[in-house]
């Protein structure tokens, strides 16, 4: 019998509908706005690898870091059988957690891309034959069913991708999160930590153009999918410290008037020169402000382990 599953619990045509309604929506509203689970199709997911290894960029770094110091206590702290991962990608950064966990029984990734999910399962059965694999596709923002997996269950959330939700956005998915622990199951959140704004600001504005390549994306994405006509070169990319809202904002400013059509939504919209829309937040965290949204999801603050130079944290929760 294979130890690999892979359950699927999206429609295959989720994803279209989702994109249709996302870009309609938030090319009505004032301001314009789209939704930063966009930019991963292969293009901007090869980008995103690209940020990572960019000086400016820091997170990927730092919590790798903190990752390869605190796998042992992790593993010490949970005793987990059985690790999900939300949102797992390439499962790349989880390897240091998987070999840590010496009773570890079964991987959970889920994802909402099955490619992304079945490559992943690929590398990591060769050198782990006697893990059981059940890969999940699902939006991990929605109420997930696991599978019957012995306990008890860590549940990772990895990358500071959290500080992509908006706030009532979060306060929803820590809620769902908590509703999949039962008493000794724990929760392993990755944030990035509010820091000097110009660090910020150049983690996401950085020299070589790669995040503006980055941010660009979206609209290739658009055009190919909807059969819309943005030109990129009519955008410039904006990045920007938000300090009361405690985020890094991504936009794409009209660098002149435009008119875009959007044949599959049978659309057309317009942009002032200079108009702005809002591709991304990444909120930054602080230990307190963690620890008040956990116990507002019904969540204790168990362990809190930053990196050497304090710029991002690995929480590990507990249900209250
Ligand atoms: C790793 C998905 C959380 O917000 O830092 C990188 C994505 N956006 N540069 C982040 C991203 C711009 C990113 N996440």
């Amino acid at each position: 019998m294979s130890p690999y599953e892979l359950t699927r619990t999206l429609p295959e045509d989720a994803t279209d509908a989702a994109l249709r309604a996302d870009v309609l929506h938030g090319l009505t509203q004032s301001p314009k706005s789209l939704p930063p689970k966009w930019f991963y199709d292969a293009r901007g997911s090869e980008l995103f690898e690209e940020i990572t290894a960019l000086d400016e960029y820091y997170p990927t770094r730092a919590e790798r870091e903190i990752l390869l110091d605190r796998a042992p206590e992790i593993a010490a702290a949970t005793g987990a059988r059985t690790l999900v991962e939300l949102g797992s990608g390439s499962s790349e950064k989880t390897r240091h957690l998987l070999d840590a966990l010496p009773l570890l029984h079964s991987y959970v990734p889920v994802d909402v891309s099955g490619s992304a999910l079945t490559g992943a399962a690929d590398t990591l059965l060769a050198e782990r034959p006697d893990l059981h694999v059940h890969a999940l596709i699902a939006d991990f923002t929605k109420e997930l069913t696991l599978p019957d997996t012995p306990g008890p269950r860590l549940v990772a959330f990895l990358g500071g991708t959290i500080g992509n939700l908006l706030p009532d956005e979060r306060a929803d998915f820590l809620a769902s999160v908590r509703a999949m622990l039962v008493p000794g199951d724990a929760l392993l959140l990755g944030t990035d930590l509010v820091k000097d704004e110009s660090v910020l600001v150049r983690a996401y504005d950085d020299a070589s153009g790669v995040t503006a390549a980055f941010n660009k994306n979206v609209l290739a994405v658009v055009d190919r999918e909807l059969g819309a006509d943005f030109d990129p070169a009519d955008f410039d990319h904006v990045a920007l410290w938000d300090s009361g809202r405690r985020w890094i904002e991504m936009r794409l400013r009209a660098r002149r008037d435009l008119t875009v059509k959007i044949p599959e939504l049978d659309l057309v919209v317009t942009f002032e020169a200079g108009e702005e829309m809002r591709t991304e937040v990444s909120a930054k965290f602080t230990q307190t402000t963690v620890r008040s949204e956990l116990a507002g999801a019904g969540m204790e603050l168990a362990h809190w382990w930053t990196d050497e130079a304090g710029r991002f944290a690995l929480s590990l929760a507990t249900a209250v």
